[in-house]
């Protein structure tokens, strides 16, 4: 049976060194620090066209790569677009799903919910942002010998290394927005990615424009989303 390099077919263990044990108050401070780190982050939709450092984007794929996956199969690939003539082929296909999204799928209740984030079918910024990092989940890895293995909880292994992406991005001192256009098949055709990989989310990477507006939009409080039992 075919293995991926980088699980062993045996169990083997190695001692956790990694781990810091912090004191209880550096734990609420750090905690404390780190929620109000994360809050500032806002999705921007008015890029600035500023070039962002190569290696800072590279440190943050790390990150996201860090992630857990099922089984440890890490089901996902980023393809990262910085080349002008490609993004301007990803904007006609976004455009392309986005007029007719708004025009013709969307039903009222969707559009309704999308009115006080101002979206429309203009993707200018698909152009603007120096990076677009398609994200894509793999049903499937594909050995170089050409052997195949199933990858296990794709969509939540691909979710939480895109949390890690756009928090390390964040981090690091960018802004992103999280792009759907759907469908959005037209990234494997456009990226040369195969059929057994899914495009999940577009994310568009850069600094804000000079003068970025917001929506006005607040988050549920620790009551609405968590309970204590
Ligand atoms: C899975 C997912 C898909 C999204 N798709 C789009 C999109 O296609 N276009 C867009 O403008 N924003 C999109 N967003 C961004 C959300 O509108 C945004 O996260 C939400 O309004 C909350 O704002 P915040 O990120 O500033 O907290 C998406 C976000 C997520 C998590």
């Amino acid at each position: 049976m075919s293995k991926l390099p980088f699980n062993q077919g045996q169990p083997q263990f190695i001692p956790l060194t990694s781990f810091i044990r912090y004191p209880e108050a550096e734990m609420l401070a750090r905690s404390q620090a780190f929620y109000a780190d994360i809050k500032r982050r806002k999705t921007i939709r008015e890029f600035s066209a500023q070039p962002v450092p190569r290696q800072v984007i590279e440190n943050c794929l790390l990150t996201a790569g860090a992630a857990p996956s099922g089984a440890n199969h890490q089901p996902w690939y980023f393809v990262v677009v910085a080349d002008p003539s490609l993004k301007k082929q990803i904007r006609a296909g976004a455009e392309a799903e986005e007029r007719e999204f708004y025009q013709h799928r969307a039903p009222r209740e969707w559009k309704d919910a999308l009115a006080p984030l101002g979206t429309d079918a203009d993707k200018a910024f698909l152009e603007i942002a120096p990076y677009l990092i398609a994200i894509f989940g793999q049903k499937k890895t594909v050995l170089d010998d050409g052997s195949e293995i199933k990858n296990y909880y794709v969509p939540e292994s691909v979710s939480i290394a895109t949390g890690f992406l756009i928090s390390a991005l964040h981090h690091s001192g960018l802004a992103t927005l999280t792009h759907t256009p759907s469908p959005m098949n037209f990234l494997n055709q456009l990226l040369d990615r195969p059929q057994h990989e899914k495009p999940y989310i577009l994310l568009v990477v850069g600094y804000p424009a000079e003068n970025c507006m917001v929506p006005n939009i607040g988050k549920k409080t620790l009551a609405d989303i968590a309970s204590f039992l």
